[in-house]
């Protein structure tokens, strides 16, 4: 493959400090000894010309010249107008050349496929992806074993094989991994899986969601009882009242964020490629359900940067386009320079060929906006946002599948089926949480309130940032109103809300996730969920004095709303959080 050499007159990256450090550590390669041996401009040179390579082979692709395209995604990065999630940045062009933040792995239910899954699951760690599984498969604990005539461990005993796997296994060398794990409500092992992680520190590399069914939901709104039944034989083993599952599911996801939920028929209504059989889990984070062996790789437009300035700023439209279309081809040329650990996996990605856009800065575009997230200004614009996204990336998608050919399973899919024209992918839409793509890019994460409006963030080995919002000070600045004494303040609470003496307008637009009442992220949340194909990752941040039935509220709500899952996260419930507000901690 010819990649295009890095052309002396390269425009520099402008790399903010907390972005160095992240970089730095993580994402630059390193020698022998572990130091980097390339920097910024290097970096995103390797990724923009590796990506750009995989475009020679389309003969009718309207770039004649790769290094033309390799300048274009090089810009698009540095601009940090986009970021392909992190994979992509640390292995494009390296040996190891994994490139895909997601991928879902089968558990059957016999011992040669559940060590199998746990030797797949450490490869892909490996490689720099994080997993998903479900554990609905497994027989439960105490059912009989025909080979041996013994009795089975059940899935939460093989979950905690898995956690101690992936404690061994640092992804990619540079970051913990991240897993998923799922077990559907009819599991007759439920009860013991909502209360697996009450215990602080237990089950530390996974996020736990219970896979809620419709039927499920609606005994608990009916007050009756439903069935547990084994995966194995599909026998009942027995009932439970679900109200009573529902109120305990609150209850520990109100002592520590966990388990979330997971609306699992409404995943699966939007299954694309329902003749491969169904969805059973998402990624790490939520934001991607993907049939057993598939990937997907994400990536995320920052739209901070989307805004045409002026006295009455607003979105810049024709931008957006521009970069959303740069963006599907870049993500979709990832799909083919990515080597996958599985030869399953490569099949299946080839096959669907599902890629992920999405946003992040989305607080920003609010703050410079002057919109204020809890609005209902704000949810018309998230749909409004979003539903372009979308169109101009199906768009997009389109496109390339006129350049390149549809997707292969693209006749058995629904939108083959309902001859909606060929699409290049399977998806294109998903909201990721951009957790260390925002820090890279100075933007605030995904679709989220900013968590302080200055903060102290703790990242891999103890190394602390502080964090100033940008939009935050310069509007405090052109108000008058910015001051040393008042930043310290600020930085020691992380919200404005009770500052009386800062102008009323100030306090209303700069809301932090603490401010905003817990209904008014979940309608943020499904307001990006009605325009998005995969799904969207949103935390629901509440006070540390929310009540059980709070949470409760917002569990019913995101089923009522449309939501593919929910998280929440009270305040202080864990010992360890990643962020905190306040000075020295
Ligand atoms: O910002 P970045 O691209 O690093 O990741 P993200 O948007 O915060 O997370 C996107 C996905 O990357 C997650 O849902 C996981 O599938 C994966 N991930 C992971 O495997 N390990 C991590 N430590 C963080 C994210």
């Amino acid at each position: 493959m010819n990649i295009p050499s890095m052309p002396d007159d390269l425009k520099p990256v402008v790399v903010n400090e907390n972005a160095h450090v992240v970089l730095e550590k993580r994402y630059f390669q390193k020698d022998e000894e572990g130091l980097p041996r390339e920097n910024a401009e290097q970096m995103f040179w390797r990724v923009a010309s590796v990506i750009a390579a995989e475009e020679a082979k389309y003969e009718k692709s309207p770039y004649a010249d790769v290094a033309t395209l390799a300048n274009e995604f090089y810009e698009l990065m540095t601009s940090y107008r986009f970021l392909p999630n992190s994979p992509t940045l640390m292995n494009a062009g390296t040996r190891l050349g994994q490139l895909a933040a997601c991928f879902v792995l089968p558990v059957g239910d016999s011992m040669e496929e559940i060590f199998e899954s746990v030797k797949n699951a450490a490869l892909i760690h490996k490689s720099g992806g994080g997993t998903g599984f479900s554990f609905s498969r497994l027989r439960q604990k105490d059912a009989m074993v025909g080979s041996t005539g013994g009795v089975a461990s059940g899935p939460l005993s093989f979950l905690r094989i898995f956690n101690t796997a992936t404690e061994q296994v640092k992804q990619g060398g540079t970051r913990r991994g991240a897993n998923m794990g799922i077990l559907r409500i009819d599991h007759p092992d439920i009860m013991e899986f909502i209360a697996a992680k009450e215990r602080d520190g237990e089950l530390n590399n996974f996020n736990l969601s219970v896979a809620l069914t419709e039927r499920f939901m609606k005994a608990v709104e009916k007050n009756e009882d439903y069935e547990l039944v084994a995966p194995h034989t599909g026998d009942v083993t027995g009932t439970l009242k679900a109200r009573d599952v529902f109120n305990r599911l609150v209850c520990k996801a109100w002592e520590s964020g966990d388990p979330g939920i997971i609306f699992l028929d409404r995943i699966n209504r939007d299954n694309p490629t329902p003749a491969q059989g169904d969805m059973e889990s998402t990624n790490p984070c939520g934001e991607q359900p993907l049939l057993p062996y598939e990937a997907c790789n994400l990536g995320s437009i920052n739209l901070g940067l989307m805004v045409r300035e002026g006295d009455e700023p607003e979105i810049d439209w024709d931008e957006l386009k521009r970069v959303v279309h740069m963006s599907v081809r870049f993500l979709d040329n990832v799909i083919d320079a990515s080597r996958y650990p599985l030869p399953e996996i490569t099949e299946k990605v080839r096959t669907n060929r599902k890629i992920g856009l999405g946003v992040m800065g989305f607080a920003d575009l609010l703050f410079q906006l002057r919109i204020p997230y809890d609005s209902q200004e704000a949810l018309i614009l998230a749909e409004r946002v979003i539903k372009f996204v979308r169109e101009q990336a199906r768009s997009a998608s389109k496109a390339l599948a006129a350049e390149r050919s549809p997707f292969p399973a693209y006749a058995e899919s629904v939108f083959g089926e309902q001859n909606l024209g060929p699409y290049r992918n399977a998806t294109t839409t998903t909201v990721a949480p951009t957790g260390t793509l925002s820090i890279i890019a100075g933007c605030s994460s995904g679709i989220e309130p900013l968590f302080a409006l200055s903060f102290t963030r703790h990242v891999m080995d103890g190394a602390k940032l502080t964090e100033v919002n940008p939009h935050f000070e310069k509007a405090l600045r052109d108000a008058g109103a910015w001051s040393e004494n008042l930043m310290k303040d600020i930085t020691r609470k992380g919200s404005i809300a009770k500052m009386d003496h800062l102008p009323a307008e100030i306090r209303r637009v700069f809301v932090t996730a603490m401010d905003i009442a817990p209904e008014w992220h979940l309608r943020m949340q499904a307001a990006f969920q009605k325009y998005t194909d995969n799904a969207v990752s949103k935390t629901v941040n509440l006070p540390n004095s929310a009540t059980k039935k709070d949470i409760h509220d917002i569990y019913w709500m995101a089923y009522e709303q449309g939501c593919k899952g929910v998280t929440v996260y009270r305040d202080g419930c864990k010992a360890v959080q990643v962020l905190y507000t306040g000075e020295g901690e």
